[in-house]
Protein backbone atom coordinates (compact mmCIF):
# COMPACT_ATOMS: atom_id res chain seq x y z
CA UNK A 1 0.00 0.00 0.00
CA UNK A 2 1.09 3.69 -0.63
CA UNK A 3 2.22 5.85 1.48
CA UNK A 4 -0.09 8.17 3.09
CA UNK A 5 0.58 11.86 2.53
CA UNK A 6 -0.66 15.08 3.60
CA UNK A 7 -3.50 17.00 2.14
CA UNK A 8 -1.16 20.47 1.89
CA UNK A 9 1.67 22.07 2.94
CA UNK A 10 0.24 23.98 5.25
CA UNK A 11 -1.13 21.12 6.40
CA UNK A 12 2.23 19.50 7.38
CA UNK A 13 3.21 22.90 9.01
CA UNK A 14 0.33 23.57 10.95
CA UNK A 15 0.77 19.67 12.06
CA UNK A 16 4.45 20.48 12.66
CA UNK A 17 3.60 23.38 14.49
CA UNK A 18 0.81 21.84 16.30
CA UNK A 19 3.47 19.29 17.69
CA UNK A 20 5.79 21.27 18.26
CA UNK A 21 3.61 24.05 20.67
CA UNK A 22 2.58 22.42 23.65
CA UNK A 23 2.46 22.70 27.18
CA UNK A 24 6.32 23.95 27.29
CA UNK A 25 5.64 26.86 25.49
CA UNK A 26 3.28 27.98 27.90
CA UNK A 27 4.07 26.75 30.97
CA UNK A 28 8.00 26.14 30.75
CA UNK A 29 9.24 28.71 28.48
CA UNK A 30 8.41 31.38 30.83
CA UNK A 31 10.06 30.57 33.74
CA UNK A 32 13.16 28.98 31.96
CA UNK A 33 13.81 32.60 30.55
CA UNK A 34 13.16 34.55 33.70
CA UNK A 35 15.27 32.26 35.77
CA UNK A 36 18.57 32.75 33.07
CA UNK A 37 18.93 36.21 32.78
CA UNK A 38 15.54 37.39 31.94
CA UNK A 39 15.66 39.78 28.40
CA UNK A 40 19.42 38.58 28.02
CA UNK A 41 18.45 34.90 28.03
CA UNK A 42 17.16 36.06 24.20
CA UNK A 43 20.63 35.90 23.41
CA UNK A 44 21.45 32.31 23.97
CA UNK A 45 18.55 31.28 23.16
CA UNK A 46 18.13 32.44 19.50
CA UNK A 47 21.30 30.82 19.18
CA UNK A 48 20.26 27.61 20.31
CA UNK A 49 17.72 28.07 17.69
CA UNK A 50 19.79 28.62 15.34
CA UNK A 51 22.87 26.40 15.57
CA UNK A 52 20.44 23.24 16.49
CA UNK A 53 17.04 23.71 16.75
CA UNK A 54 16.61 24.25 12.92
CA UNK A 55 19.58 22.42 11.68
CA UNK A 56 18.32 19.48 13.77
CA UNK A 57 14.55 20.11 12.29
CA UNK A 58 16.00 20.11 8.87
CA UNK A 59 17.66 17.09 9.54
CA UNK A 60 14.87 15.10 11.02
CA UNK A 61 12.02 16.21 7.65
CA UNK A 62 15.26 15.53 5.02
CA UNK A 63 15.58 11.62 6.89
CA UNK A 64 11.31 11.17 6.73
CA UNK A 65 11.17 12.74 3.40
CA UNK A 66 14.26 10.93 1.76
CA UNK A 67 13.02 7.76 3.67
CA UNK A 68 9.50 7.36 3.47
CA UNK A 69 9.43 5.79 6.99
CA UNK A 70 8.92 6.05 10.97
CA UNK A 71 11.94 7.17 12.59
CA UNK A 72 12.87 3.24 12.87
CA UNK A 73 12.37 2.56 9.51
CA UNK A 74 13.91 5.88 8.22
CA UNK A 75 17.37 5.08 10.05
CA UNK A 76 17.49 1.63 9.27
CA UNK A 77 17.55 2.57 5.82
CA UNK A 78 20.07 5.93 6.80
CA UNK A 79 22.19 2.71 8.00
CA UNK A 80 21.49 -0.68 8.80
CA UNK A 81 23.04 -0.64 12.21
CA UNK A 82 20.97 2.68 12.58
CA UNK A 83 17.34 1.40 13.40
CA UNK A 84 17.66 1.12 17.32
CA UNK A 85 18.47 4.96 17.38
CA UNK A 86 14.98 5.14 15.82
CA UNK A 87 13.66 2.37 18.13
CA UNK A 88 15.09 4.59 20.78
CA UNK A 89 13.66 7.68 20.28
CA UNK A 90 10.42 6.36 19.73
CA UNK A 91 10.39 4.43 23.39
CA UNK A 92 11.21 7.83 24.69
CA UNK A 93 7.82 9.51 22.94
CA UNK A 94 6.49 6.18 24.08
CA UNK A 95 7.07 7.35 27.97
CA UNK A 96 6.26 10.35 27.56
CA UNK A 97 2.75 10.04 25.86
CA UNK A 98 1.63 8.31 29.27
CA UNK A 99 1.96 10.77 31.31
CA UNK A 100 1.27 14.11 28.85
CA UNK A 101 -1.87 12.31 28.36
CA UNK A 102 -3.05 12.65 32.30
CA UNK A 103 -1.85 16.61 32.50
CA UNK A 104 -4.33 17.01 29.33
CA UNK A 105 -6.77 14.91 31.62
CA UNK A 106 -6.02 17.51 34.32
CA UNK A 107 -6.37 20.92 31.68
CA UNK A 108 -10.02 19.13 30.49
CA UNK A 109 -11.30 19.10 34.32
CA UNK A 110 -9.88 22.38 34.97
CA UNK A 111 -11.51 23.84 31.95
CA UNK A 112 -14.73 22.86 33.32
CA UNK A 113 -14.03 24.16 37.20
CA UNK A 114 -13.14 26.98 35.41
CA UNK A 115 -16.98 28.18 34.87
CA UNK A 116 -17.25 29.17 38.35
CA UNK A 117 -14.19 28.67 39.37
CA UNK A 118 -14.96 25.80 41.67
CA UNK A 119 -11.56 25.15 42.96
CA UNK A 120 -12.52 27.94 45.53
CA UNK A 121 -10.03 29.88 47.59
CA UNK A 122 -6.95 28.13 48.62
CA UNK A 123 -6.16 26.52 45.16
CA UNK A 124 -3.35 24.48 46.46
CA UNK A 125 -5.09 23.02 48.77
CA UNK A 126 -7.98 22.16 46.22
CA UNK A 127 -5.47 20.36 43.59
CA UNK A 128 -3.61 18.03 46.16
CA UNK A 129 -6.41 17.98 48.40
CA UNK A 130 -9.95 17.30 46.67
CA UNK A 131 -9.29 17.32 43.06
CA UNK A 132 -5.97 14.74 43.31
CA UNK A 133 -7.65 13.16 46.85
CA UNK A 134 -4.27 13.87 49.00
CA UNK A 135 -1.59 12.08 47.19
CA UNK A 136 1.53 11.56 48.78
CA UNK A 137 3.97 12.41 46.48
CA UNK A 138 6.82 11.63 48.28
CA UNK A 139 5.98 7.77 47.95
CA UNK A 140 4.18 5.76 50.25
CA UNK A 141 0.51 5.53 48.58
CA UNK A 142 2.04 2.79 46.05
CA UNK A 143 -0.48 0.52 47.99
CA UNK A 144 -3.66 2.41 46.43
CA UNK A 145 -3.19 2.33 42.91
CA UNK A 146 -6.49 0.42 42.60
CA UNK A 147 -8.19 3.53 43.67
CA UNK A 148 -9.11 5.52 40.86
CA UNK A 149 -9.31 9.17 40.94
CA UNK A 150 -12.66 10.04 39.74
CA UNK A 151 -11.99 13.30 38.39
CA UNK A 152 -8.89 12.36 36.03
CA UNK A 153 -10.38 8.97 35.14
CA UNK A 154 -13.10 10.25 32.35
CA UNK A 155 -11.14 13.45 31.32
CA UNK A 156 -8.81 10.99 30.43
CA UNK A 157 -10.89 9.01 28.34
CA UNK A 158 -11.75 11.52 27.08
CA UNK A 159 -8.28 12.11 26.04
CA UNK A 160 -7.97 8.64 24.43
CA UNK A 161 -11.01 9.08 22.65
CA UNK A 162 -10.20 12.25 21.22
CA UNK A 163 -6.12 10.91 20.14
CA UNK A 164 -7.33 7.65 19.13
CA UNK A 165 -10.27 8.91 17.34
CA UNK A 166 -7.98 11.27 15.17
CA UNK A 167 -5.48 8.83 14.62
CA UNK A 168 -8.22 6.07 13.38
CA UNK A 169 -8.56 8.34 10.66
CA UNK A 170 -5.04 8.87 9.49
CA UNK A 171 -2.93 11.82 8.33
CA UNK A 172 -4.88 13.41 5.91
CA UNK A 173 -8.19 13.35 7.54
CA UNK A 174 -7.20 12.96 11.06
CA UNK A 175 -4.06 14.47 11.96
CA UNK A 176 -4.33 17.11 9.30
CA UNK A 177 -7.92 17.81 9.83
CA UNK A 178 -7.46 18.01 14.03
CA UNK A 179 -4.90 20.61 13.57
CA UNK A 180 -6.03 22.48 11.28
CA UNK A 181 -8.82 22.89 13.65
CA UNK A 182 -6.76 23.13 17.08
CA UNK A 183 -3.98 25.27 15.98
CA UNK A 184 -5.77 28.63 14.59
CA UNK A 185 -8.25 28.02 17.61
CA UNK A 186 -5.47 27.78 20.09
CA UNK A 187 -3.96 31.30 18.44
CA UNK A 188 -6.73 33.08 18.69
CA UNK A 189 -8.49 32.07 22.66
CA UNK A 190 -4.81 32.47 23.57
CA UNK A 191 -4.42 35.97 22.15
CA UNK A 192 -7.48 37.01 23.88
CA UNK A 193 -5.95 36.28 27.10
CA UNK A 194 -2.67 38.17 26.41
CA UNK A 195 -4.18 41.01 25.39
CA UNK A 196 -6.56 40.91 28.26
CA UNK A 197 -3.54 39.64 30.75
CA UNK A 198 -1.22 42.95 29.46
CA UNK A 199 -3.94 45.32 30.28
CA UNK A 200 -4.50 43.96 34.17
CA UNK A 201 -2.86 46.23 36.54
CA UNK A 202 0.53 45.53 37.44
CA UNK A 203 0.85 43.92 33.98
CA UNK A 204 3.57 46.12 33.64
CA UNK A 205 5.55 45.20 36.71
CA UNK A 206 5.29 41.72 35.69
CA UNK A 207 6.94 42.32 31.97
CA UNK A 208 9.65 44.44 33.72
CA UNK A 209 10.72 41.34 35.44
CA UNK A 210 10.28 39.05 32.39
CA UNK A 211 12.40 41.27 29.87
CA UNK A 212 15.10 42.62 32.50
CA UNK A 213 18.04 41.68 30.93
CA UNK A 214 20.48 40.23 33.73
CA UNK A 215 23.85 40.26 31.18
CA UNK A 216 26.33 39.06 34.03
CA UNK A 217 24.16 35.55 33.44
CA UNK A 218 24.77 34.46 30.59
CA UNK A 219 28.40 33.82 30.99
CA UNK A 220 27.52 30.89 32.93
CA UNK A 221 27.45 27.47 30.93
CA UNK A 222 24.00 26.71 33.20
CA UNK A 223 22.03 29.49 31.00
CA UNK A 224 23.42 28.02 27.68
CA UNK A 225 22.17 24.47 28.89
CA UNK A 226 19.19 25.88 29.59
CA UNK A 227 18.60 27.64 26.19
CA UNK A 228 19.26 24.50 24.58
CA UNK A 229 17.51 22.52 26.26
CA UNK A 230 14.38 24.14 25.97
CA UNK A 231 14.93 24.41 22.13
CA UNK A 232 15.44 20.54 21.89
CA UNK A 233 11.99 19.90 24.29
CA UNK A 234 10.15 22.62 22.86
CA UNK A 235 10.88 21.66 18.90
CA UNK A 236 10.07 18.21 19.34
CA UNK A 237 13.38 17.38 18.38
CA UNK A 238 15.55 13.94 18.67
CA UNK A 239 11.33 12.44 19.92
CA UNK A 240 11.55 10.47 16.55
CA UNK A 241 8.33 13.00 15.61
CA UNK A 242 9.27 14.94 13.46
CA UNK A 243 10.76 12.28 10.87
CA UNK A 244 7.42 10.43 11.17
CA UNK A 245 5.47 13.51 10.08
CA UNK A 246 7.67 14.59 7.05
CA UNK A 247 7.79 10.94 6.34
CA UNK A 248 4.15 11.83 4.63
CA UNK A 249 5.50 14.40 2.90
CA UNK A 250 5.20 14.81 -0.90
CA UNK A 251 8.40 14.02 -3.05
CA UNK A 252 8.36 18.00 -4.34
CA UNK A 253 8.29 19.56 -0.40
CA UNK A 254 10.05 21.88 0.41
CA UNK A 255 12.41 21.23 3.60
CA UNK A 256 14.42 24.12 4.22
CA UNK A 257 11.97 26.45 4.51
CA UNK A 258 9.15 24.45 5.85
CA UNK A 259 11.46 23.71 9.17
CA UNK A 260 12.43 27.41 9.85
CA UNK A 261 8.93 28.63 9.53
CA UNK A 262 8.26 25.38 12.07
CA UNK A 263 10.99 27.15 14.38
CA UNK A 264 10.01 30.69 14.38
CA UNK A 265 6.47 30.25 14.37
CA UNK A 266 7.07 27.98 17.95
CA UNK A 267 9.46 31.08 19.29
CA UNK A 268 6.91 33.53 18.73
CA UNK A 269 4.20 31.84 20.65
CA UNK A 270 6.80 31.19 23.24
CA UNK A 271 7.65 34.85 23.62
CA UNK A 272 3.85 35.28 23.47
CA UNK A 273 2.97 33.11 26.46
CA UNK A 274 6.32 34.98 28.39
CA UNK A 275 4.36 37.95 27.57
CA UNK A 276 0.87 36.73 28.64
CA UNK A 277 2.21 34.54 31.81
CA UNK A 278 4.35 37.71 32.93
CA UNK A 279 1.43 40.28 32.91
CA UNK A 280 -0.72 37.94 34.80
CA UNK A 281 2.21 37.76 37.35
CA UNK A 282 2.35 41.03 37.44
CA UNK A 283 -1.11 41.49 37.63
CA UNK A 284 -1.52 39.18 41.07
CA UNK A 285 1.98 40.13 42.51
CA UNK A 286 0.81 43.97 42.57
CA UNK A 287 -2.54 42.58 43.84
CA UNK A 288 -1.85 40.78 46.52
CA UNK A 289 1.72 43.58 47.49
CA UNK A 290 3.84 41.09 47.07
CA UNK A 291 6.93 41.21 44.08
CA UNK A 292 6.68 39.09 41.05
CA UNK A 293 9.88 36.73 42.52
CA UNK A 294 7.49 35.30 45.04
CA UNK A 295 4.64 34.35 42.66
CA UNK A 296 6.72 33.50 39.77
CA UNK A 297 6.95 29.53 38.96
CA UNK A 298 6.59 26.82 36.03
CA UNK A 299 4.72 23.59 35.23
CA UNK A 300 2.15 22.07 37.37
CA UNK A 301 2.06 24.49 40.24
CA UNK A 302 1.96 27.47 38.13
CA UNK A 303 -0.87 26.08 35.75
CA UNK A 304 -2.96 24.27 38.42
CA UNK A 305 -2.38 26.59 41.45
CA UNK A 306 -1.46 30.15 40.45
CA UNK A 307 -3.21 30.63 37.51
CA UNK A 308 -6.59 29.79 39.14
CA UNK A 309 -5.64 31.93 41.92
CA UNK A 310 -4.83 34.83 39.23
CA UNK A 311 -8.41 33.99 37.77
CA UNK A 312 -10.28 34.49 40.90
CA UNK A 313 -9.28 38.02 41.06
CA UNK A 314 -9.67 38.66 37.53
CA UNK A 315 -11.26 41.89 37.02
CA UNK A 316 -14.55 40.45 35.48
CA UNK A 317 -15.51 37.61 33.19
CA UNK A 318 -13.50 35.47 35.66
CA UNK A 319 -14.98 32.35 34.22
CA UNK A 320 -14.63 33.14 30.41
CA UNK A 321 -10.77 33.92 30.84
CA UNK A 322 -10.28 30.84 32.60
CA UNK A 323 -11.86 28.89 29.98
CA UNK A 324 -9.66 30.06 27.45
CA UNK A 325 -6.62 29.37 29.64
CA UNK A 326 -7.31 25.99 30.35
CA UNK A 327 -8.95 25.58 26.69
CA UNK A 328 -5.63 26.70 25.15
CA UNK A 329 -3.55 24.09 27.69
CA UNK A 330 -6.00 21.79 26.00
CA UNK A 331 -5.49 22.10 22.37
CA UNK A 332 -2.07 23.23 22.98
CA UNK A 333 -1.62 19.84 24.82
CA UNK A 334 -3.56 17.79 22.57
CA UNK A 335 -2.06 18.49 19.02
CA UNK A 336 1.41 17.30 20.88
CA UNK A 337 -0.06 14.23 22.14
CA UNK A 338 -1.55 13.37 18.51
CA UNK A 339 1.89 13.83 17.05
CA UNK A 340 3.63 11.77 19.83
CA UNK A 341 1.17 8.50 19.89
CA UNK A 342 1.45 8.94 16.18
CA UNK A 343 5.33 8.13 16.21
CA UNK A 344 5.24 4.65 17.87
CA UNK A 345 2.29 3.71 15.82
CA UNK A 346 3.87 4.55 12.95
CA UNK A 347 7.14 2.73 14.22
CA UNK A 348 5.29 -0.50 14.92
CA UNK A 349 2.43 -0.40 11.85
CA UNK A 350 6.32 -0.38 9.53
CA UNK A 351 8.17 -3.18 11.24
CA UNK A 352 5.00 -5.63 11.56
CA UNK A 353 3.09 -4.21 8.45
CA UNK A 354 0.31 -3.95 10.28
CA UNK A 355 -2.77 -1.38 9.18
CA UNK A 356 -3.19 2.15 10.75
CA UNK A 357 -6.34 0.59 12.51
CA UNK A 358 -4.75 -2.13 14.59
CA UNK A 359 -1.47 -0.15 15.02
CA UNK A 360 -3.68 2.52 16.45
CA UNK A 361 -5.43 -0.15 18.22
CA UNK A 362 -2.47 -1.77 19.82
CA UNK A 363 -0.08 0.76 20.38
CA UNK A 364 -2.27 3.44 21.48
CA UNK A 365 -4.12 1.31 23.30
CA UNK A 366 -1.29 0.34 25.45
CA UNK A 367 0.02 3.70 26.31
CA UNK A 368 -4.12 4.72 27.20
CA UNK A 369 -4.13 1.55 29.40
CA UNK A 370 -0.77 2.72 30.92
CA UNK A 371 -1.55 6.05 30.85
CA UNK A 372 -4.69 5.04 33.35
CA UNK A 373 -2.18 3.73 35.87
CA UNK A 374 -1.19 7.74 36.73
CA UNK A 375 -5.08 8.20 37.24
CA UNK A 376 -5.01 6.45 40.36
CA UNK A 377 -3.33 7.61 43.51
CA UNK A 378 -0.15 5.52 43.78
CA UNK A 379 0.39 6.20 39.74
CA UNK A 380 0.82 9.90 40.41
CA UNK A 381 3.91 9.33 42.33
CA UNK A 382 5.26 7.59 38.94
CA UNK A 383 4.29 10.98 36.95
CA UNK A 384 7.11 12.64 38.46
CA UNK A 385 9.38 10.52 38.50
CA UNK A 386 8.57 9.26 34.24
CA UNK A 387 9.35 13.12 33.59
CA UNK A 388 12.31 13.73 35.29
CA UNK A 389 13.90 9.99 33.92
CA UNK A 390 13.15 11.65 29.98
CA UNK A 391 14.43 14.77 31.08
CA UNK A 392 17.36 13.89 32.79
CA UNK A 393 18.54 11.06 30.52
CA UNK A 394 16.24 10.54 27.07
CA UNK A 395 16.52 13.59 25.51
CA UNK A 396 19.92 15.74 25.65
CA UNK A 397 21.04 11.55 25.12
CA UNK A 398 19.09 10.47 22.57
CA UNK A 399 20.35 14.09 20.28
CA UNK A 400 23.75 13.65 21.13
CA UNK A 401 23.58 9.95 19.34
CA UNK A 402 21.48 10.43 16.44
CA UNK A 403 23.92 13.71 15.38
CA UNK A 404 27.41 12.19 15.82
CA UNK A 405 25.83 8.64 14.01
CA UNK A 406 24.98 10.89 10.83
CA UNK A 407 27.76 13.30 11.13
CA UNK A 408 30.67 11.27 12.22
CA UNK A 409 29.81 7.37 11.91
CA UNK A 410 27.48 7.05 8.48
CA UNK A 411 28.56 10.48 7.22
CA UNK A 412 25.66 11.17 5.30
CA UNK A 413 25.65 14.71 6.02
CA UNK A 414 26.66 15.91 2.70
CA UNK A 415 24.40 13.11 0.86
CA UNK A 416 21.34 14.74 3.14
CA UNK A 417 22.03 18.37 2.52
CA UNK A 418 22.27 17.93 -1.22
CA UNK A 419 18.57 15.93 -0.43
CA UNK A 420 16.91 18.96 1.27
CA UNK A 421 18.86 21.56 -1.26
CA UNK A 422 17.56 19.73 -3.85
CA UNK A 423 13.77 20.29 -2.95
CA UNK A 424 14.07 23.90 -1.08
CA UNK A 425 14.06 27.07 -2.07
CA UNK A 426 16.54 28.28 0.89
CA UNK A 427 19.61 26.18 0.16
CA UNK A 428 21.68 25.60 3.50
CA UNK A 429 25.24 25.78 3.33
CA UNK A 430 28.50 25.31 5.70
CA UNK A 431 27.23 26.57 8.58
CA UNK A 432 24.10 23.65 8.93
CA UNK A 433 27.15 20.87 8.89
CA UNK A 434 29.32 22.89 11.24
CA UNK A 435 26.20 22.71 13.17
CA UNK A 436 25.11 19.66 12.72
CA UNK A 437 28.80 17.97 13.43
CA UNK A 438 30.53 20.05 15.80
CA UNK A 439 28.60 23.00 17.83
CA UNK A 440 25.24 20.72 18.29
CA UNK A 441 27.87 17.61 19.85
CA UNK A 442 29.48 19.44 21.85
CA UNK A 443 26.97 21.19 23.68
CA UNK A 444 24.68 18.18 23.57
CA UNK A 445 27.96 16.03 25.22
CA UNK A 446 28.14 18.68 27.89
CA UNK A 447 24.29 18.05 29.05
CA UNK A 448 24.97 14.81 28.69
CA UNK A 449 28.36 14.90 31.17
CA UNK A 450 26.44 17.33 33.20
CA UNK A 451 23.08 15.39 33.99
CA UNK A 452 25.37 12.49 34.69
CA UNK A 453 27.51 13.96 37.48
CA UNK A 454 24.37 15.90 39.18
CA UNK A 455 22.54 12.71 39.40
CA UNK A 456 25.53 10.59 40.52
CA UNK A 457 26.84 13.02 43.50
N1 LIG B 1 7.12 20.30 22.06
C1 LIG B 1 6.10 20.10 23.04
C2 LIG B 1 6.00 21.24 24.00
O1 LIG B 1 6.61 22.26 23.87
C3 LIG B 1 6.31 18.93 23.89
C4 LIG B 1 6.59 17.69 23.19
C5 LIG B 1 7.68 16.99 23.52
C6 LIG B 1 5.74 17.24 22.22
C7 LIG B 1 7.96 15.85 22.91
C8 LIG B 1 6.02 16.09 21.60
C9 LIG B 1 7.14 15.40 21.95
O2 LIG B 1 5.29 21.12 24.95
NA1 LIG C 1 7.11 23.87 22.09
Amino acid sequence: MAREQWGTRAGFILAAIGSAVGLGNIWRFPYVAYENGGGAFFLPYLFALLTAGIPLLIMEFTLGHKYRGSAPLSYARLHKKAEWIGWWQVAIAFVISTYYAVIIAWAIAYTYFAFNQSWGEDTGGFLMGEYLQRIDLSGGALGEVGSLVPGVFIPLLVVWAVTLGVLFKGVKRGIEMANRIFIPLLVVMFLLIVIRAITLEGALVGLDAFFAPNWSEIMSPGVWVAAYGQIFFSLSIAFAIMITYSSYLGKKSDINNNAFITGFSNSSFELLAGIGVFAALGFMATASGVGVDEVASAGIGLAFVVFPEIINTFPGMNGFFGVLFFGSLVLAGLSSLISIVETFVAGIQDKFKLSRTKAVAFGGGLSAVISLLFATQGGLFFLDTADYFINQFGVALAGLVSVIAVSWFIRKLPELQGHANGVSDFKTGLWWKVCLSIITPIVLGYMAIQNTITNIT
